[in-house]
């Protein structure tokens, strides 16, 4: 059986995440959308949030599992016995980083593979940070995250103000 994982943050869960776990679930038998938790940044929403949007957005889909992690990727791979770490590439600026992680993690472990997904172009530009941005000024979050997520969106940066 095949099992890919999908790594982030998802802070918040965006329509390009989405995307991409749509076509992942397509090419292996198991997806596990894998959520940092320890990430050095500091999340916005914070682990129950992002997992529970995750949850609401994607409802109960057969193949694909949502899952929280900390630590190292390659840990949590074989923890959960994957073989393939899924990624997203928006433009050439993601290139860099992601081929930095991607041989680290295959310098870690020699059996992991990450498999890269170009962004459809309608998502090429979109990112957690420019939804971030745009809720703090009251900007159309709706275009670009999943339906079930915007309320809570818009409800988090409402309070975050309100508790300025
Ligand atoms: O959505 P993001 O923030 O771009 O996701 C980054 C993520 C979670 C994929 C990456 O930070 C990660 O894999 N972190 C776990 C720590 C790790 O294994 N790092 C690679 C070796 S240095």
């Amino acid at each position: 059986m095949s099992i890919f994982v999908y790594p982030g943050s998802f802070d918040p869960v965006t329509n390009g995440h989405l995307d991409i776990i749509d076509r992942a679930s397509k090419l292996c038998d198991h997806l596990i959308v894998a959520v940092l938790t320890n990430s050095g940044k500091c999340p916005v929403f914070d682990r129950e949030e992002r997992l529970s949007l995750l949850q609401q957005v994607m409802g109960e889909r057969e193949n694909i599992e949502i899952r929280s992690f900390d630590g190292l990727l390659v840990h949590f791979m074989e923890e959960v016995g994957a073989t393939t770490i899924v990624k997203g590439l928006r433009a050439m600026s993601d290139f860099e980083y992601e081929m930095q992680m991607a041989l680290i993690n295959k310098h870690l472990n020699p059996a992991v593979e990450t498999l890269f997904m170009m962004a459809d172009t309608q998502y090429s530009f979109l990112s957690s940070s420019a939804v971030r941005e745009l809720a703090r000024h009251g900007g159309p979050v709706e275009d670009f995250v999943p339906e079930g997520a915007v309320e809570a969106i818009r409800r988090k940066f409402k309070h975050k103000d309100a508790g300025q």
